[in-house]
């Protein structure tokens, strides 16, 4: 290694080693001794399950590189070095060629804003808990101011009956709430069947050029040859629904969204053990409109996360739980030209069912 490499190969944030083709430890770099609790010297030379044991998710991920997969990511596994858990990280294993692999060990507190994508949706699925209870305890007494509202008005005076209407309005919209934070109570993704993704885009389009989008413009690139995916048609279109209605929103008059598929047979998700998920249907949904707030970008998935006046913050939130719910992956980019929403899918094979 030069002088420069060495310089910055030690300055890495996090823990990284470089595995050797005989799977022992060639380099460590600093992160990577304070994490391990142990020093170059002592680990230099050695293999790596001296450290790692066999079957642990660090030694799973350099195996998986080394047998042929160029890059490995397992995400949010327990890492042991040493015989002692040393608490949850993501696990990178990349071949650097001649059976050699750089491996790379996020802890979660760095991997939990390098990969929001994942880990937001823990924030979907703690919602979901308190939803249930929330939306029963909620609506009972709900419907009974409401419904007192209604009595009181019969006998109001036109000028007292105005100040009902509000309080049987806001239960209305109270109530509205409740039901939105209780979809992230049905667990799962229900039905799933072979979903044709380029129908539901085109019913989610009709829909939202018929309704909220009536003063967008909009332009399609579809790849005919997408396979159909596995999953619920209800639900992806409201992913979709979602994604359009935050992007009319974004925008004036003229704006414009760009809906595109594409099919990337290459695209896989690592699973922790040896398994991975392909994920080959790409969704993209584009709009030219202001972009993200930079204040939120990092968080739009995170549940009541919004910059609007009416808004629940409940929109993305939803959709990254029903495409984590799927299988899926979403992810978006953003800046002052425009905002992209990206969805992973997965292929829908009949012998799986
Ligand atoms: N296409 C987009 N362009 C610009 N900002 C966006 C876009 N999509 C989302 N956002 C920002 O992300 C925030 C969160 O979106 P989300 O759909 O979760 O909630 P919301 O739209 O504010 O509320 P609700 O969906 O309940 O109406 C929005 O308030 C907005 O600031
Ligand atoms: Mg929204």
């Amino acid at each position: 290694m030069n002088m420069r490499f060495e310089q910055i190969w030690l300055a890495l944030p996090f823990p990284a080693f470089v595995i050797d083709a005989q799977v022992n430890i060639a380099e460590i770099n600093d992160a990577a001794e304070v994490f391990c609790m142990a020093s170059k010297k002592q680990m230099r030379g050695k293999p790596l399950q001296e450290f790692a044991r066999e079957g642990s998710a660090v030694v799973d991920a350099v195996a998986q590189a080394q047998g042929g997969m160029r890059s490995v990511v397992l995400h949010d596994v327990q890492v042991g070095w040493g015989g002692q858990a040393r608490g949850v990280a993501n696990v990178q294993a990349t071949r650097l060629g001649e059976g050699e692999v750089l491996l790379m060990l996020h802890p979660r507190s760095i991997a939990d804003k390098m990969d929001r994508s994942l880990s937001h949706r823990n924030a979907a699925r703690s919602v979901a808990g308190m939803a249930a209870m929330l939306a029963h305890e909620i609506r009972n007494p709900l419907a009974g101011i409401s419904g007192a509202a209604q009595l009181l008005s019969s006998t109001l005076g036109p000028e007292d009956r105005e100040l009902t209407t509000v309080i049987e309005d806001e239960a209305k919209r109270i109530g509205d709430l409740v039901n939105r934070v209780e979809a992230f109570g049905d667990m799962g993704p229900g039905v799933v069947a072979a979903v044709n993704i380029h129908d539901i885009l085109d019913r989610a389009k009709r829909a939202a050029a018929a309704g909220f989008a009536k003063h967008i413009r909009f332009s399609e690139v579809f790849d005919p040859s997408i396979p159909p995916t596995a999953g619920n048609a209800d639900q992806l279109m409201q992913v979709l629904l979602n994604l359009l209605k935050n992007a009319a929103e974004a925008m004036r008059a003229g704006g414009a969204i760009t809906l595109k598929t594409a099919f990337r047979p290459g695209v896989r998700l690592a699973l922790p053990g040896k398994r991975s998920q392909s994920l080959p249907i790409e969704i993209s949904i584009k709009d030219n409109g202001p972009g993200i707030a930079p204040a939120i970008l990092d968080d739009v998935f995170e549940p009541f996360v919004s910059t609007k006046a009416g808004g629940t913050g409940l929109g993305l939130s939803l959709v990254s739980k029903i495409i984590a719910d799927h299988g899926g992956i979403v992810d978006c980019k953003s800046d002052s030209n425009g905002t992209e929403f990206r969805l992973l899918l997965p292929v829908w094979k009949e012998e799986t069912r």
